[in-house]
């Protein structure tokens, strides 16, 4: 089995998470399965709230009903991917650029589910590039400050997120904190978000893998 469909196992073991109303849906190659999923069952939910704009053109094309957060209110379910996950489900996010409606839409849930292939699942955060949305007139600043931090910010460049914004990806961080880290990142001026979900890590992981999908909650 390849990673593709570990992921769509494990997005379609979310499915089992929906109990109608109003889903938080977030952005990714994992979510797009989730999303496709979700189409097959789109009469039984009220509608969904999307974290970017690729996630809310897949679902029109599905014929789901895409309802504005302030519209919503609090939602009790939100499923979304990960590039990486610890153990206590501390996740880094962003790989896709969409971290900062992620998070909005991951604090506004009561339940955070998130899908991943088992590759996914890390003993320490870090070896993926972490992502920080950034303003554009902050960009080199934000890149000197988490260099104090013993980062290496690269720019990812020709990117613009879906706020106007930019991201720098940060190198080779040994995540030993990460909620003293998120929090350090949060406090630098210009910054938007950062893609750690530390403070608020998934309360399930489910991981697609060789033997079927693998249920974890935090520790
Ligand atoms: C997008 C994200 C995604 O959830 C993350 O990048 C994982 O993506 P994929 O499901 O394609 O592996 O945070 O901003």
């Amino acid at each position: 089995m390849n990673q593709d469909e570990m992921k769509k196992q494990a997005a379609e073991a979310a499915l089992a998470y929906v109990e109608g109303g109003v889903v938080g849906v977030g952005t990714g190659s994992t979510v797009n399965h989730f999303i496709d999923y979700l189409a097959g069952i789109k009469g039984r939910i009220e509608g969904a709230v999307s974290s970017s704009e690729a996630s809310t053109q897949r679902m029109r094309q599905h014929g789901i009903n895409v309802i504005d957060l302030n519209a919503a209110g609090p939602l009790s379910l939100y499923v979304d991917g990960a590039d990486e996950s610890n153990h206590q489900l501390q996740l880094i996010k962003g790989g896709g650029g969409a971290l900062t409606r992620e998070k909005i839409v991951a604090a506004a849930s009561a339940q955070f589910v998130c899908i991943a292939d088992e590759t996914k699942l890390v003993s320490c955060l870090g070896q993926f590039p972490l992502p920080v949305e950034v303003i554009p007139m902050a960009r080199s600043y934000v890149g000197r400050e988490l260099v104090k931090l013993g980062g290496n910010p690269v720019w990812r460049e020709n990117f613009v997120t879906d706020n106007g914004n930019l991201i720098l990806d940060v190198h080779n961080l040994e995540i030993m904190e990460p909620i003293k880290l998120e929090n350090q990142i949060n406090a630098l001026a210009g910054v938007v978000t950062v893609g750690l979900f530390a403070n608020r890590p998934a309360d399930v992981l489910i991981l697609g893998s060789q033997s079927g999908p693998r249920t974890l909650k935090a520790d």
